[in-house]
C-alpha cells in the first residue's frame, strides 16, 4: 500500500525537517552543520513519532477491524472477547460493538430462516392433514349423488363414513385452533381447586371400553394417593390426561396394561401414565411433542391420530408452569408424567410454596418404573 504509515511518517518528517531547516536558515550565523543536524533531528523525531502512533494506534487497529470483517463474512462469531467491551482504545470498543451487533443480527436472520422453514413445513402438514378427511367425505358424498343413494345396503354406510371423516376434520381444526390460541398466549387457564384423582378416575372409566376392545388393563397403581388436590384448569388437565391415556391404549399392545399413578409431594402432586407398549426410541423422544410428528406415520395414522395431541399437552402444562416428562424404552414401555401445584390451604393462606416454582424432577427419580429393567431414555419438555 502506497499510503501506509511509513510513507506518511516519511513525508511528514521531510516537511517538518524542511520547514525547521528553512526557518533556521533565515537566521544569521547558523552553520550548515547546525542546519543539517536540525533537519536530521526534526525529521527523525517527527518520523518516529508519526510512524509509531500511526502504526500502533490506527493501522494495527484497522487491520484488526479488517480481519474481523473477514471473519464476519465467514460467519465466524467465536472471537468476540468480553474484555474488549471495556477496552480503553476506542477502536477496540468499536470492533466489539460492530462484532456483537453483527452476531446478534446473524442470530436473528437464522431464527427468521428457521421460522420460515417451520411455516412452510407447517403449511404443508396442515394441507396434507386436511386433504385426507376432505377427500374421503367428498368421495362418499359424490358416490351417493352418482346413484349409490338408491342402494339401501350402502346408503347409510357411506353417509356414516362421510360423517366420520367430517368429525375427524372438525377435531383437527379444533386442535389446530387450540394450539394457535395457546401459542399466541390468548388461551387463559381457568385455575381452580379440584381433585386430580377424581378427574383421572372419570377419564379412566370413560376410556375403559376403548381399553377393553384391546384387552388392555387400565387402572390406578395400588400406591395411588386419592387425596390429590391441585390448583389447575380442570378441563385442560382432563384434555392432557385423556391424550396420555388414549395414547397408551392406542399405541400399547393388545392384552397389555396401562397404569396411572398419583403421588403426593410436598408442594405438588405428580401424575404418571405408564404402559408396557412398544416404547419410543431416543431419536423420536424429543420430537413427539412437535405438531404433526408421529413415530410411525402410517401406523399412527391408521390409529386415527393427527400428531397434535402431545403438542397440546406440552402447551397446557407449560401454561401451568409445569412440563411433561417422558421416559421410554423400546419394547418395554413408556411413562409420561407431570406435576401440578397444590392449592392454597384451608384458611385461604398460601401453602408454604417455594418462591421459585420447582421444576419437575426427571421421571426416573420421582417415579420408579418397575417394568423398565434398564435405565430408560428420558426427556423433559
Ligand atoms: N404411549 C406411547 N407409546 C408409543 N408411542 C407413543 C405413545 N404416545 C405417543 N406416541 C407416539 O407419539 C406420536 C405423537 O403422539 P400425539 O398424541 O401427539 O399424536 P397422535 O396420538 O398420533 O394424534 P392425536 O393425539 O392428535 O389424535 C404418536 O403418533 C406415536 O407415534
Ligand atoms: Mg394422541
Amino acid at each position: 500500500m502506497l499510503f501506509n504509515a511509513r510513507v506518511v511518517a516519511f513525508l511528514l518528517g521531510v516537511s517538518v525537517g524542511g520547514i525547521t531547516t528553512a526557518f533556521l536558515s533565515l537566521l544569521s550565523g547558523i552553520s550548515p552543520l547546525v542546519l543539517f543536524t536540525a533537519f536530521t533531528l526534526s525529521f527523525s523525531s517527527c518520523f518516529l513519532l508519526v510512524y509509531f502512533s500511526f502504526e500502533y494506534l490506527i493501522v494495527s487497529e484497522l487491520n484488526e477491524a479488517y480481519a474481523m470483517l473477514e471473519k464476519l463474512k465467514k460467519k465466524d462469531f467465536k472471537i468476540l472477547k468480553r474484555s474488549d467491551k471495556h477496552a480503553l482504545s476506542p477502536f477496540k470498543k468499536l470492533n466489539y460493538e460492530i462484532y456483537s451487533y453483527a452476531s446478534k443480527k446473524q442470530k436473528e436472520i437464522d431464527q427468521l430462516k428457521k421460522l420460515a422453514l417451520y411455516r412452510r413445513e407447517f403449511l404443508a402438514d396442515v394441507s396434507h392433514e386436511l386433504k385426507t378427511p376432505i377427500f374421503a367425505a367428498q368421495g362418499f358424498l359424490h358416490t351417493l349423488i352418482d346413484g349409490a343413494i338408491d342402494d339401501e345396503t350402502v346408503r347409510y354406510k357411506f353417509l356414516h363414513k362421510a360423517a366420520n371423516s367430517l368429525d375427524g376434520l372438525h377435531r383437527l381444526v379444533e386442535d389446530l385452533f387450540t394450539l394457535s390460541k395457546m401459542e399466541a398466549g390468548i388461551l387463559k387457564m381457568n385455575r381452580a381447586r379440584f381433585n386430580l384423582y377424581e378427574l383421572a378416575q372419570e377419564i379412566i372409566e370413560s376410556l375403559n371400553p376403548t381399553a377393553d376392545k384391546k384387552e388392555i388393563r387400565l387402572a390406578f397403581s395400588p400406591e395411588t394417593c386419592p387425596d390429590a388436590w391441585v390448583w389447575a384448569d380442570q378441563a385442560r388437565i382432563g384434555q392432557v390426561l385423556t391424550n396420555l391415556i388414549e395414547n397408551a391404549i392406542k399405541y400399547g399392545h393388545n392384552g397389555g396394561k396401562v397404569c396411572v399413578s398419583i403421588e403426593d409431594l410436598p408442594y405438588q402432586v405428580a401424575l404418571s401414565v405408564e404402559d408396557d407398549g412398544p416404547g419410543i426410541s431416543p431419536e423420536h423422544l424429543d420430537r413427539i411433542f412437535e405438531r404433526f410428528y408421529r413415530v410411525e406415520k402410517s401406523r399412527s395414522k391408521a390409529k386415527g391420530g393427527s400428531g397434535l395431541g402431545l403438542a397440546i399437552v406440552k402447551h397446557i402444562l407449560e401454561a401451568h408452569q409445569s412440563k411433561v416428562l417422558v421416559s421410554s424404552q423400546v419394547a418395554q414401555g413408556t411413562i409420561f408424567s407431570f406435576k401440578l401445584e397444590k392449592p392454597q390451604d384451608q384458611n385461604g393462606e398460601a401453602d408454604a410454596l417455594p418462591t421459585v416454582f420447582q421444576p419437575s424432577l426427571p421421571v426416573s427419580h420421582g417415579h420408579p418404573s418397575p417394568n423398565l429393567s434398564k435405565p430408560p431414555a428420558s426427556i423433559g419438555l
